[in-house]
This record gives C-alpha cells, sequence and structure tokens, in this order.
C-alpha cells in the first residue's frame, strides 16, 4: 500500500508521538496528518524527528470541533485512501476522579464528532485505540478477553467504555469500518510524567519521595508503547471491521515490584518509597487474554520487560532535557515558538 494517508489524533501524546515516529520509520510513503489540541499532555517536542517532513502536518484543533476536524481532513486531501487512528483522549485516571467533565467532552462528544465527519469523508477504516480499563478490575486470577463484560470503575475508563460503544454503534448502524483495540498499561519513551513508571524515574533521579497507593499490591500487566503501535498498525492493516482486539504483554507485576525494579536499575535506595492514600475505587489487576490478535492477525509483542525496562530508564536518564522542560512547563512554548499562533 503505498497512497494513503492517516489521519492520527492526539498525535503529539505518548503513545501517538511513538506510533508517528514508527510509522515515518517504516512506511515512509505514507502521509501522516496529526490532529492534535495540545492539553498538558500534549508536546510537540516528541516529534521534532518528523517535523519538516513532506509527509508531515500537523493541525492544531480539537476533536470535540466539527470545524476542527474538517481542517484536518482537508490536509489529507490528494493523499490517497484516508484512515484515521484515534488516540486523542484524557487518558490519566487520577485527573479524572478530581474532575470528569474533561474526559466526558474528549473521550465521549470528540469521538462522536470525530465519528461522523469518518463517515462523511468516507474514511477506508478508523482504529479506536482504547484500553483494557473497559473491563473494570479482575481477582487474583483470570484473565480479560474480548467477551469480558465492560464494567469501568473510574470516570476515566467510564467515558473509554461510552466511546466504544460508539464506535461499536457506527458499526452496527452505519456499517461504518471502526475497529477498536482495548491495550494494557504501556511503558517506554515520551510517557508524561504523572504516569507511573516516568514519574518514579524522575523522582528517584532527584532523591524525591515515590508514592505507592495503597498497599502497591495492585497488577498491571506491562507492555513496551513500540509494541502496542505495532499492534495498533497491524489492526490497521489487517483487522476485520466491527471487531475488538486486545493487546497485552502477558508480563504481570504489583506496582511495589515495578517501583523496587526501576530504583534498582537506577541505584537508589528503597527508603525512597513512601506508601500514601489509595486512589478511591482502585482496581486491583488487569491482564489481558491477546490470543485473538495473536492468532488472527500474527501479533506478539518484540521486547521482554527484562529489555525493553533499562532501556525505557536509559532514556529518561538521557533525556534530562526533555524531562526538564515537561517538569517546568517550557515544553508548552513550543507551538508558538514553531508555529508562531
Ligand atoms: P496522552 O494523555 O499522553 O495523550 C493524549 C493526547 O491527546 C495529547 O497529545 C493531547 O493533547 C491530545 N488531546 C486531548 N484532548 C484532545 C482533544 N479534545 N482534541 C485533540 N487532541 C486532544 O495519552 P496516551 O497515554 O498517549 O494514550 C493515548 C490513547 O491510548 C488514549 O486514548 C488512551 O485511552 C489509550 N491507552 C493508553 C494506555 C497507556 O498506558 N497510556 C493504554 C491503553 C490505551
Ligand atoms: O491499563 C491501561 C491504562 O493504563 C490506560 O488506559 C491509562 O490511560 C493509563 O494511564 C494507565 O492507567 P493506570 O491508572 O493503570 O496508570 P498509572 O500509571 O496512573 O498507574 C499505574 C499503577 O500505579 C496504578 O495501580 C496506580 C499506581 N500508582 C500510580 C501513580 C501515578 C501509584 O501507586 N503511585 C503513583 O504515583
Amino acid at each position: 500500500m503505498s497512497e494513503r494517508t492517516l489521519l492520527v489524533t492526539g498525535g503529539a501524546g505518548f503513545i501517538g508521538s511513538n506510533f508517528i515516529l514508527q510509522i515515518a520509520e517504516q512506511h515512509p510513503d505514507w502521509r501522516i496528518v496529526n490532529l492534535d489540541s495540545l492539553t498538558y499532555a500534549g508536546n510537540l517536542e516528541n516529534l521534532t524527528q518528523v517535523e519538516g517532513s513532506p509527509n508531515y502536518t500537523f493541525v492544531h484543533g480539537d476533536i470535540c470541533k466539527e470545524e476542527d476536524v474538517e481542517r484536518a481532513f482537508e490536509s489529507c486531501a490528494g493523499g490517497g485512501d484516508v484512515a484515521v487512528v484515534h488516540f486523542a483522549a484524557e487518558s490519566h485516571v487520577d485527573r479524572s476522579i478530581l474532575s470528569g467533565m474533561p474526559f466526558v467532552e474528549t473521550n465521549v462528544k470528540g469521538t462522536q464528532v470525530l465519528l461522523d465527519s469518518s463517515r462523511a469523508k468516507g474514511v477506508e477504516r478508523f482504529v479506536h485505540v482504547s484500553t483494557d480499563e473497559v473491563y473494570g478490575s479482575l481477582g487474583a486470577t483470570g484473565l480479560f478477553h474480548e467477551g469480558t463484560p465492560l464494567a469501568p470503575n473510574s470516570p476515566y475508563s467510564a467515558s473509554k467504555t461510552a466511546s466504544d460503544l460508539l464506535v461499536r454503534a457506527a458499526h452496527k448502524t452505519h456499517g461504518f469500518p471502526g475497529l477498536i483495540t482495548r491495550c494494557s498499561n504501556n511503558y517506554g519513551p515520551y510517557q508524561f510524567p504523572e504516569k507511573l513508571i516516568p514519574l518514579l524515574i524522575a523522582n528517584a533521579s532527584e532523591d524525591k519521595a515515590i508514592p505507592v497507593y495503597g498497599d502497591g499490591m495492585q497488577v498491571r500487566d506491562w507492555l513496551y508503547v513500540r509494541d502496542h503501535c505495532e499492534a495498533i498498525l497491524r489492526v490497521l492493516t489487517d483487522g476485520k471491521d466491527g471487531e475488538v482486539y486486545n493487546i497485552g504483554g502477558n508480563n504481570e507485576y504489583p506496582n511495589i515490584e515495578i517501583v523496587k525494579m526501576v530504583l534498582s536499575i537506577l541505584g537508589k535506595p528503597e527508603s525512597l518509597i513512601t506508601y500514601v492514600k489509595d486512589r478511591p475505587g482502585h482496581d486491583r489487576r488487569y491482564a489481558i487474554d491477546a490470543s485473538k490478535i495473536r492468532d488472527q492477525l500474527g501479533w506478539e509483542p518484540r521486547h521482554s520487560f527484562e529489555q525493553a525496562l533499562p532501556l525505557t530508564v536509559r532514556w529518561y536518564q538521557s533525556q534530562d532535557v526533555w524531562l526538564q522542560r515537561v517538569r517546568s512547563g517550557e515544553y508548552r512554548d513550543y507551538y508558538q515558538r514553531q508555529y508562531g499562533s
């Protein structure tokens, strides 16, 4: 496939920027249009490697606004078939506990605006990037599979569940070519340091306390971000319209073990660990059955945790300027300086 344009939403965020960099490497002939409103989580400094490339266009806009989505589609014109890869979202559970409305606005309304415009434009495909959190919480055993009942527990996961159902409804009602992916926790370069792994690298590097919620025995299934991006690409090229694909690393760890592993890689003392009040409604365990995407689309993670966790820690250490600019808020000036409006 060569004449193809990807309209990527939320491409200045953690996973979206990794996805764009990966596509630019693997499919340099594909055009990429990145529609992002640059919330606190959007950082164009993640994308300096593609900036200036003739096949990359940034559109500063909000998925909740039809006119912004229209502008993004105009930028796609003349680039062959258009497929949408939808990452844009409010993504942090703790923020959703403080205030749910931005989550409903972007994740629910924004997704519907994007679906309506995408249908009107006759897009080739629409991959909706969702999360395992829509399934709720597991006990000590068992795995989430695609048929597990949806039972979200936070305003974040409830809004993602609603967006999944809107994509499903567009397919059932209008035959819209929507596909849904549901992935477990990602780690890797360019993650905003409000999430566990970059937060703990950043804090420990400065000998600051590491906040561990509750007893630290909540379990997450960690996947290296590049493996997630490969899986999304596989769903985009080979997935079946209307289907849901779970994506996971088969790599479960309690939070406290992750914290201790990172401290050990950094050579920092466990005395930095500080147990704090638990997150309200905290999901106890996530674990993914990813056999459908493996058996039907031939995807499997390529990075082991033993390999990619130290790689990730080293990446943050080597990118101390990036990290400092994020932590100080300076990264937010980049758009103004580069694009001047
Ligand atoms: P992120 O918070 O790092 O990035 C979100 C991006 O969306 C930012 O660039 C932000 O500016 C943009 N955005 C937010 N609201 C917007 C709006 N109204 N219009 C346009 N752009 C907007 O998120 P992430 O961690 O990269 O997650 C990306 C997607 O993957 C999300 O949909 C999330 O639910 C899903 N997901 C994340 C993980 C994970 O571990 N991070 C795991 C599974 C699924
Ligand atoms: O499972 C996929 C989800 O993973 C994505 O849909 C979300 O967008 C993404 O943010 C992530 O959600 P989590 O809530 O699991 O990620 P977070 O990094 O916030 O927290 C991971 C675990 O670590 C969780 O059990 C809460 C705990 N934690 C987190 C922070 C920030 C702590 O103990 N201390 C902390 O300071």
